[in-house]
C-alpha cells in the first residue's frame, strides 16, 4: 500500500490531476503555510510552462542555464515550452523565453526517483537584473536543522486544484538522507535513495506545481523540488534532490547542452 501511495505521489504533479485526487482522497489535505512574495527576494526563480499553462519551477544558473528537476521535462515537447524569469507571477511580467534544449541526468528513472534533476538550456540570453539572477550551488549538503527556504506558484494544499498565481515561499528545517529514511519520519530507506535531502517543518512544505523549484540553504541552491507523500504530512518530509551530490553533473552538463 504505502508503495502505492508513493508512486502515485512520486507522479501527482500538475501534468496529472487525477492522480493528485487519488491521493488526497487518502489521506488528508494541510495547508503548506507559506507566504506571499516578490522576484526581488528570489531572483533565480522562474516558472516553467507548456502553452501558457505552468507546469513547474526552476533556477537561474547562468545567463542561458535554468535548473530544474528531471520529472518536470521528461517528455516535453520543445515546441511549446517556455520559460518566464523575472515575474512575481508566473501568468504574466517578466521576461518568456523559448527553450532550445533540455537534458535529464542519465541516471534518472534507475532507482526511484533518484537523480531527479535536469538542466535547461534557453534560446535567448536572460538579462541579470535586480529580479533574475543566477545562485550558486551548494558544494556540501546542508546538515540537519539548518533553516532553508521553498518558493514557487505550487498548491496551498496536497490535491487542490488551483494555483496561486503571486510567488510564494515557506522556510522549514533541512533532513538529511539519513534522518529522513530513519524511524523518525515514515519514509524507509527504499524511497529515501542516493542524491536526495529532505526538509520537515510540520505543515510547511511544497507542493504540487512547485517541482523543480530552489530550496535555498545558506544561500546557496540546496535542493530542486523533487517529491513527496502529500504535502505537508505529518512525519512526511518533503524531499528534493540534493544539489551537492549533483554539482558536477550540473557544471558539466551546463557547459555541453
Ligand atoms: N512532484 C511535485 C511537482 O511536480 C512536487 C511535490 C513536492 N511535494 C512535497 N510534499 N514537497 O510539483
Amino acid at each position: 500500500m504505502l508503495r502505492l501511495v508513493i508512486a502515485i505521489a512520486a507522479l501527482a504533479c500538475v501534468h496529472s490531476a487525477p492522480a493528485s485526487e487519488i491521493l488526497s482522497a487518502q489521506l488528508d489535505g494541510r495547508i503548506v503555510n507559506g507566504s506571499t512574495t516578490t522576484i526581488s527576494s528570489f531572483p533565480w526563480q522562474v516558472s516553467l510552462q507548456s502553452s501558457g499553462a505552468l507546469f513547474c519551477g526552476g533556477s537561474v544558473y547562468s545567463e542561458y542555464i535554468i535548473v530544474t528537476a528531471a520529472h518536470c521535462v521528461e517528455d516535453e515537447p520543445l515546441e511549446s515550452f517556455k520559460v518566464r524569469a523575472g515575474s512575481t507571477y508566473w501568468n504574466s511580467g517578466g521576461i518568456l523565453s523559448k527553450v532550445a534544449a533540455y537534458k535529464m541526468h542519465e541516471l534518472y528513472g534507475t532507482n526511484g526517483m533518484a537523480y531527479d534533476i535536469a538542466v535547461v538550456r534557453l534560446a535567448t540570453p536572460l538579462k541579470f537584473s535586480s529580479t533574475i539572477k543566477p545562485i550558486a550551488l551548494a558544494t556540501t549538503a546542508p546538515v540537519d536543522g539548518v533553516e532553508a527556504v521553498v518558493s514557487g506558484w505550487g498548491t496551498l494544499r496536497s490535491g487542490s486544484a488551483t494555483l496561486p498565481t503571486q510567488l510564494r515561499y515557506v522556510n522549514f528545517s533541512v533532513v538529511s538522507m539519513a534522518n529522513c529514511s530513519s524511524d523518525a519520519y515514515n519514509y524507509t530507506n527504499e524511497d529515501i535513495v542516493e542524491t536526495m535531502i529532505c526538509g520537515y517543518t510540520v505543515g510547511k512544505d511544497a507542493c504540487q506545481g512547485d517541482s523543480g523549484g530552489p530550496m535555498v540553504a545558506g544561500g546557496v541552491l540546496a535542493g530542486v523540488v523533487s517529491w513527496g507523500i502529500g504535502c505537508g504530512f505529518p512525519n512526511y518530509p518533503g524531499v528534493y534532490a540534493d544539489v551537492a551530490a549533483l554539482r558536477t553533473w550540473v557544471e558539466q552538463t551546463a557547459s555541453s547542452i
